[in-house]
């Protein structure tokens, strides 16, 4: 029998990655506060997002998701905001044009603050301290006030995200996005290399078709002028979440406004656990990781308690094995959602297992494992029979330093020039550019 949900029903239920608040009454008077403020979103565009992943779970659309690994308060930007929102346009535009597939657009923005941790506490010369939890939590800086889990954070956290999807929708409508300006999204700093000279061919070839649609009278379609974007974050702080659950006036169901899509992280999708019972309960596509330690059984038990009905638009499983991995695991986990019949989005996210340590102590990841897995990931899907839909990056627009290898090689020794990430080591514009090239040859061969 299942139990009765509730936008609180989560409290009840053993619960991972929580922060501990010193004072709890100031948590409950922001959360108070926060649930006063208006949403983020609104229900009917969660309602699109879940059509739109209905299209991809059929095998008719591709979907892109990415952003940083932890966006922060210090680099809140217009042009940070931009130059993401530039690559993610560029890696659509090449999926969509090279290889014939309408492309979903998922930003990790605008909300995509907290973040679970290996363990609770960091220890620095003898000193502990709590372990950094993401912005919306605490301060990276490693002092003992710094560390502190601060409820104020949660607002500073609401306003951003509010600025932030904000931009995105004047970029996504505004004109920004108009296929005609396809040449501009190229980034400056990558204006002399190979990738460059490759994306400007596809654009010349987008800008004749343009000119020949115009010629035959048929220039006026609004898809070409602006696009819809969507945003998605980890429903990690669920204190946070629970404050944007509203229902939606024309349904009565309930949703999470703080985002079009939440999903469930690796370190917090057990069956019984709260987050998995607070993200049943809201009509949000939602996503669920998927690692090398998923048994079968409990992906089972997952998919039964977050899509009962087997909506083709409500799931989207994410999996994170790491290069060399993806073939011990995901093939007996397509098998049994097939057995069963299950209906449900299957992406790749080739970053979280693939994370190393470079031998100057950089956190890292190597480009050639993150090509690797996709490959992998493609591989076995056209074995088994089933579609590979999506892609989940960790990607900025900003000239990193962060990962190793690609086109232009960031070697372990660069790391250190512009490495700026408040998490997890994301792929560059040039990294990120060469990976769509690469999903759009496979997509191109897949769907022929
Ligand atoms: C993430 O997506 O930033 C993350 C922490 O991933 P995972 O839960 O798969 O480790
Ligand atoms: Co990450």
């Amino acid at each position: 029998m299942t139990q009765p949900w509730s936008p609180d029903s989560w409290r009840a239920l053993p619960i991972q990655q929580q922060p501990v608040y010193p004072d709890a009454k100031r948590l409950n008077d922001v959360e108070r506060t926060l649930a006063g403020f208006p949403p983020l979103v609104f229900a009917g565009e969660a309602r699109e997002l879940r059509r739109q992943f209905a299209e991809v779970t059929h095998g008719r659309a591709f979907l892109l998701q990415g952003g940083d690994c932890a966006e922060s308060f210090a680099e809140f930007s217009a042009g940070k905001i931009r130059d993401t929102f530039k690559v993610l346009l560029q890696m659509a535009v090449v999926m969509t044009f090279a290889a014939g597939c309408p492309v979903v657009k998922v930003g990790r923005m605008a909300g995509q603050f907290a973040k679970p941790r290996s363990s609770g506490e960091e220890t620095q010369d003898g000193v502990t301290l709590p372990a950094y939890r993401g912005d919306i939590v605490n301060g990276i800086t490693f002092d003992e006030a710094n560390r502190v889990p601060d409820p104020q954070r949660l607002l500073q956290a609401y306003h951003q995200a509010t600025a932030t999807l904000n931009l995105l929708r004047a970029f996504a409508q505004g004109g920004f996005a108009d296929l005609h300006q396809v040449h501009k999204w190229n980034l400056d700093f990558i204006a002399n290399s190979a990738l460059a000279e490759r994306y400007h061919q596809l654009a010349d070839r987008i800008d004749e078709t343009l000119a020949f649609m115009r010629a035959c009278g048929l220039e006026s379609a609004p898809q070409l002028k602006e696009t819809s974007f969507f945003t998605a974050h980890e429903a990690l702080l669920l204190n946070y979440e629970e404050a944007f659950v509203r229902r939606d006036s024309l349904t009565g169901d309930w949703y999470d406004c703080s985002a079009h899509m939440l999903w469930i992280g690796d370190r917090t999708r057990q069956p019984d656990g709260a987050h998995v019972e607070f993200l049943r309960g809201v009509n949000n596509p939602i996503g669920v990781k998927v690692g090398p330690t998923t048994s079968t059984e409990d992906l089972i038990r997952l998919i039964d308690t977050l899509n009962p009905n087997n909506d083709p638009g409500r799931l989207n499983l994410i999996v994170r094995m790491g290069a060399n991995k993806v073939g011990d695991h995901l093939p007996r986990l397509i098998q049994a959602v097939q057995k069963e019949g299950r209906l449900v989005l299957w992406s790749s996210d080739p970053m979280h297992g693939n994370t190393i340590k470079a031998s100057s102590g950089y956190k890292t990841r190597d480009f050639a494992s993150v090509l690797s897995e996709v490959r992998e990931f493609f591989q076995v899907h056209q074995a088994e029979g089933s579609y590979a839909g999506g892609i989940h990056i960790e990607m900025t627009g900003q000239n990193v330093t962060e990962c190793i290898g690609g086109a232009r090689p960031i070697t372990e020794a660069g790391l250190c020039d512009r490495y700026h990430t408040h998490c997890d080591p994301r792929l560059n514009a040039d990294q990120s550019l060469e990976l769509a090239f690469m999903i759009a040859e496979t997509l191109k061969q897949v769907r022929r």
